[in-house]
Parts: C-alpha cells; sequence; structure tokens
C-alpha cells in the first residue's frame, strides 16, 4: 500500500530535475563568496521577491532568526501575531539571539488588524521598551494556511511607517499566499523590508531558506548567519535544487490549494468533524474533532494504518497539509480511508 503524507509540505522528496542539477551542480567556498550556485540561486530569488539582495540559509528557522538579529537591539520589543511560528516554534530564538521582548497581538484568523497594531506600539517612555519591529507571517501555519491580503498588507506597512517600525515577513509560504491572492509575489513584498522564505516546504527543494532586503540589510543577516554558524561552503549542491524549485515549482502550487479545499470540502461532511472552510485558503486543511467521538491522536493512528498520516495540532485539531506528492486521486483515497474509520469506530 502506498503512504500518503499529509504531516506537512516539508515532506516532499527533490524532483527528477532537481536530483539532476545537485549532481551537476558547479560548486565553491561560499564563505568565500565563490559558490556559483548559491550566487545563482541569492541572485533569482531577490529579483523574484523584488528585493536587492538575499542570502541562502540552512531552515527558514535560521531565515526570521537572523533577520531579527540584523533588525534589532537588545532589550527591544517585536510586535507579532498570537501564534507567530517565531512565537510558537523557533525555540525562544528572538529571546536568545537578539534580546528581545515578544508583543503578541490576537489577529483574526492570524490577521492582524491595522487598529491593534497601531495601539501596541509602545509610547516613548523610559519605563516602557522601544518597539522596533512588526512580524507578519503570509501564510499564516497554525491558523490553517491563511492569506494576509494585499491591501492588508499595505495598510500594516503605512502603521509600520507612522510608528517607525521595520517590517520583516515570515513568508515561509509567501509563493502560496502570491498563488492563493492571484498576484505576483513582489506585490505582497514591497510592503516589508526583509522576507524570509522557504524553498524546503511547497517549493519541494531539499533543504534552505532564502532572506532578501537591502544590500545593507543582507550584509548584517551574514554577518548573524556566520555567527550562528550557517555558512556552508560547498552548498550549491543542495541552491542548485532550490534554483529548480524557484523555476518550476512555483505556478504548480494552485493544483496544492485545490487538493486542500477538495479535502477540506469533504471532511466538512463528516460528523465528528469542524471545518472553518472560509480558512482554507492555501496548501493547509485544519480541523477540529468532536471530543466525544475521540481524539485526534487516537484517529490520526486508525488512519495510519490505512497508509495515511497527517499530524495533531493539539489534542481535538487535525492538520493535513497538500503538496506535488500528494495528487487528487490520494485526496479521494483519503476522504474514503477517513469515512471507513469512522464506519468502524
Ligand atoms: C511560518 C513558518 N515559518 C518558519 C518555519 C521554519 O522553517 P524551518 O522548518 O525550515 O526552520 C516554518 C516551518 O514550518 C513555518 O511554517
Amino acid at each position: 500500500m502506498s503512504k500518503i503524507d499529509l504531516r506537512s509540505d516539508t515532506v516532499t522528496q527533490p524532483t527528477e530535475e532537481m536530483w539532476r542539477a545537485m549532481a551537476e551542480a558547479e560548486v565553491g567556498d561560499d564563505v568565500y563568496g565563490e559558490d556559483p550556485s548559491i550566487n545563482r540561486l541569492q541572485e533569482l530569488a531577490a529579483d523574484m521577491v523584488g528585493k536587492e539582495a538575499a542570502l541562502y540559509v540552512p531552515s527558514g528557522t535560521m531565515g526570521n532568526q537572523v533577520c531579527l538579529m540584523a533588525h534589532t537591539r537588545r532589550g527591544e520589543e517585536i510586535i507579532l501575531e498570537d501564534e507567530a511560528h517565531i512565537f510558537m516554534y523557533e525555540a525562544g530564538g528572538p529571546a536568545v539571539l537578539s534580546g528581545c521582548q515578544l508583543h503578541r497581538i490576537p489577529g483574526e484568523r492570524g490577521v492582524l488588524h491595522p487598529d491593534d497594531v497601531r495601539a501596541a506600539v509602545r509610547a516613548e517612555n523610559i519605563h516602557f521598551p522601544e518597539t522596533t519591529l512588526l512580524c507578519l507571517e503570509n501564510t499564516h501555519n497554525r491558523a490553517g494556511g491563511t492569506v494576509t491580503p494585499v491591501q492588508r498588507m499595505r495598510e500594516l506597512a503605512e502603521v509600520a511607517q507612522e510608528a517607525g517600525m521595520n517590517i520583516h515577513l515570515d513568508g515561509a509560504r509567501v509563493f502560496n499566499a502570491a498563488c492563493a491572492e492571484g498576484v505576483d509575489v513582489r506585490r505582497i513584498t514591497e510592503h516589508v523590508d526583509s522576507v524570509q522564505f522557504c524553498l524546503s516546504k511547497g517549493l519541494a527543494a531539499p533543504v534552505g531558506s532564502i532572506v532578501a532586503g537591502t544590500e545593507e540589510f543582507i550584509a548584517r543577516c551574514l554577518r548573524a548567519r556566520k555567527i550562528l554558524g550557517g555558512g556552508m561552503r560547498q552548498a550549491g549542491i543542495i541552491a542548485a535544487a532550490g534554483v529548480v524549485a524557484l523555476q518550476t515549482m512555483v505556478d504548480r502550487l494552485e493544483e496544492d490549494h485545490a487538493n486542500a479545499r477538495r479535502l477540506a470540502e469533504g471532511i466538512a461532511d463528516m460528523a465528528p468533524f469542524t471545518v472553518d472552510l472560509d480558512s482554507v485558503q492555501s496548501n493547509i486543511v485544519a480541523y477540529d474533532v468532536d471530543p466525544e467521538w475521540f481524539s485526534a491522536p487516537a484517529f490520526l493512528d486508525e488512519l495510519r494504518e490505512r497508509g495515511i498520516m497527517a499530524n495533531p495540532v493539539t489534542p481535538q485539531r487535525i492538520r493535513m497539509v497538500t503538496h506535488y506528492q500528494v495528487d487528487s486521486a490520494d485526496i479521494e483515497r483519503t476522504l474514503d480511508s477517513m469515512t471507513e474509520v469512522l464506519s468502524q469506530w
């Protein structure tokens, strides 16, 4: 029985073209700036998101953290959404590495309201930390892949400008956001000072993320990456797959979104589950499990017996993520298997 892995879009295997590019990659020592494949990836990535310069980093987490290190000084405050990845899942990095305090404000389906951000900015007062950075997440992972619309990005940028704050975008899945909105990704990134996006999620490269911003900002990120030990020598081998990811995997993301929608609509018809269909905007389907039926892990154990894998987000919430190794037949098989588990419960 073949497996269907819906745990994350990080589980994707490289495409044939990526394997070939990796085997044939021209490499050099990137700490000397001499790896042609990395340089090519960085130039292509900067151009795609409309920024002056870009830097290849090993992971999305490192990308976010080097940006925070480059933007802030110790003792400053960063505004971000209540369940932002930077707060939830980066092991306290902002406290450890940047010495910054996080000011979390709830969004609606992960989307911040400009008035709430404005109200959260600290007044000039010796007792308060200085608010110097706003972090956005688009699409928003914990909220279930929701999109901050371009118009909202613009409004948030206006608030940041009024308050003298920079904006960093955790755009791990920013190409999914652009696809969901039907816009060039630059329409999103033009509103932020820096962006981090992952090559190793929906774009299916094996390793790595990009940070992008001004030349001067990226020079500071390079130093921060060095502090974290993220200089990777002949990493052109993996960067070559990143180039293929940017060239071949962006335009197909709409397939993942269509599969997620079909999955969500099927799940919405099943009694023990509640799906907020309005929050299914990209490649993530998150839904609640009625505790009178079972817990999320108990149900997922049964599904795993049938070759289908997904993760619980909480004891009563499940997340399923579509990606290029899940096709529409896999979605139908997943729905059929879920129906079968329910009928036997
Ligand atoms: C929104 C968001 N930011 C950052 C990351 C971190 O990426 P990585 O796992 O490459 O460190 C993730 C990973 O899931 C994410 O979803």
